[in-house]
């Protein structure tokens, strides 16, 4: 049993909670890892307390040479968490008052803890979206890096996993690094969504404290307060969105492994990893398994996962505060840190690779993945799309018939599906030809990736600026609120 005076809202009881309670409600193991925003928290609520006049100044000064001591021991790991307090918040107000006497009690004065998860939660995730939209900017980097290296490096593009039309590695690069580059921007708009301050909102409807919600929510390195209190305090909007974000990564992280497996296969045989990201077998000597892009690929369920806890937890509940909001934290703590992980080795992961020019320039020319070229010659030889379809299909039967590619068929061949193919038609069939010939915006030819190189090196710049603004003004927050 916990003894009565333990719990700080142990007035109404009659007797203590039940020790099955207190470990089944108890929120410490996973909202301990708030303790540095937490302490943060209440200095700006403390100091606005105090300018307000809400409380004595005195009071207000020790307490916030309490918490600093508090802030100190969190930052170096030895703050010492009483199992006892159902949560960090408890934790921190808790040691507190058993330190600096009856003024820290004042400390709750004008807040609520459902205001106050929900700022710290604001301000733990508010810094794993920008850490996340760092490593994918990272990760979209070393794409790029490959893309510089490989804009005249044929490969086959695939629709169906069937030889669609020959691309380049760079146009097949950059594709997956301009889904990251939305992904990066999705962490920085979210990040910009949930940079308001909850903090004054109270229990749920405000309070009669003549407090500034204005000072704190600055204090904090916040945009501004939160408008509407009951709002504030009943909904994780912000938490799933982050879920989504770190999901839509995850999937398209697991698109890119899915390929970086299939082409390290000897099947394949477009890439090698580097060995210091790859693994052997315990058996079999030969082995050099790509585990890294197997298990990335893998994480993606429990990603998923968080993004359908976030959204069945929330559903249906009544405003305002409910304590199934507490669920709200392992799930995406989990996820985001996930995310992040795989993008920074997946970012050496492709910096280290070696592409197989030679064989993916091989494989490319076996085969009849020029057949869209010889449609689209016949085009501009005056057929309609839709007859050179045909033309080129019966073509491409004999081809395949005859076990040779188009451009090794003769002319006079070549002739006999349409009396329009002539000498010329050698020269757009060559598979390098083909890739250069796609000069349309976005399109595949070199002038092209060229134009999407320097777009993305633009994006990835522009981002990691505002990373470095929004960093540089929380840590000036965090200096001022531990100084002051
Ligand atoms: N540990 C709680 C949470 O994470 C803090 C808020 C508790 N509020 C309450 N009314 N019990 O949600």
């Amino acid at each position: 049993m916990i003894s009565l005076q333990q719990a700080l809202w142990s007035g109404r009881f009659a007797v203590g909670m039940d020790d099955s309670t207190l470990a089944f409600t108890s929120s410490l193991d996973v909202d301990s890892h708030l303790a540095f925003y937490d302490v943060m928290g209440s200095l700006a609520h403390v100091r606005m307390l105090k300018k307000c006049g809400i409380i004595p100044a005195e009071d207000a000064d020790s307490i916030i040479a309490g918490l600093k001591v508090i802030l100190d021991e969190v930052r170096k790991g030895e703050f010492e968490l009483d199992y006892s307090q159902e949560d960090i918040h408890t934790n921190v107000e808790f040691t507190l008052t058993s330190r600096i006497g009856p003024a820290g009690g004042k400390l709750h004065t004008g807040r609520s803890r459902n205001d106050q998860v929900a700022t710290d939660f604001r301000m733990y995730l508010r810094d794993d979206a920008l850490k996340a939209a760092e490593a994918v900017n990272q990760l979209m980097m070393s794409l790029v890096k490959v893309a510089e290296d490989n804009g005249d490096t044929v490969m086959p593009g695939f629709t169906h996993m069937q030889h669609a039309q020959p691309v380049t590695l760079a146009q097949h690069m950059m594709a997956h690094a301009f889904k990251f580059s939305r992904d990066a921007d999705r962490f920085l708009d979210a990040f910009r969504r949930m940079d308001k301050c909850p903090l004054g909102a109270a229990a749920l409807a405000g309070t009669t404290y003549p407090i500034d919600r204005h000072m704190t929510a600055q204090a904090l390195g916040f945009r501004e307060p939160t408008e509407n209190s009951m709002d504030s305090v009943s909904d994780r909007d912000f938490v799933t969105e982050l879920a989504y974000c770190a999901a839509q990564t995850a999937i398209h992280l697991s698109s890119l492994c899915e390929e970086l497996v299939l082409w390290s296969s000897q099947e394949f045989g477009f890439v090698e990893m580097d060995d210091r990201y790859t693994t052997g077998s315990s058996i079999m000597p030969q082995k050099k398994n790509p585990d890294i892009a197997e298990l990335v690929r893998g994480k993606t369920g429990s990603v998923i996962g968080s993004l359908m806890t976030m959204i069945t937890m929330t559903k249906g509940l009544p405003l305002t505060y409910n304590r199934d909001l507490q669920e709200d934290k392992r799930p995406v703590m989990e996820s985001m840190e996930t995310v992040i992980s795989c993008c920074t080795i997946m970012s050496k992961v492709i910096a280290t690779s070696a592409f197989r020019k030679e064989r993916m320039l091989e494989v490319t020319s076996r085969g009849q993945i020029n057949a869209t070229d010889l449609a689209d010659y016949l085009v501009t030889k005056g057929v309609p799309f839709r007859e050179a379809h045909g033309i080129v299909g019966a073509a491409v039967r004999h081809s395949i018939e005859s076990g040779r590619n188009l451009e090794d068929m003769t002319l006079d061949e070549l002739r006999e599906f349409s009396d329009r193919i002539e000498d010329d038609v050698y020269d757009i069939l060559p598979v390098v030809r083909c890739v250069e010939r796609r000069n349309s915006y976005g399109g595949t030819s070199s002038a092209s990736t060229d134009v999407q190189i320097s777009k993305a090196i633009e994006q990835i710049m522009l981002r990691d600026e505002v990373i470095r603004q929004e960093t540089q003004l929380i840590e000036n927050c965090w200096k001022q609120l531990a100084e002051e």
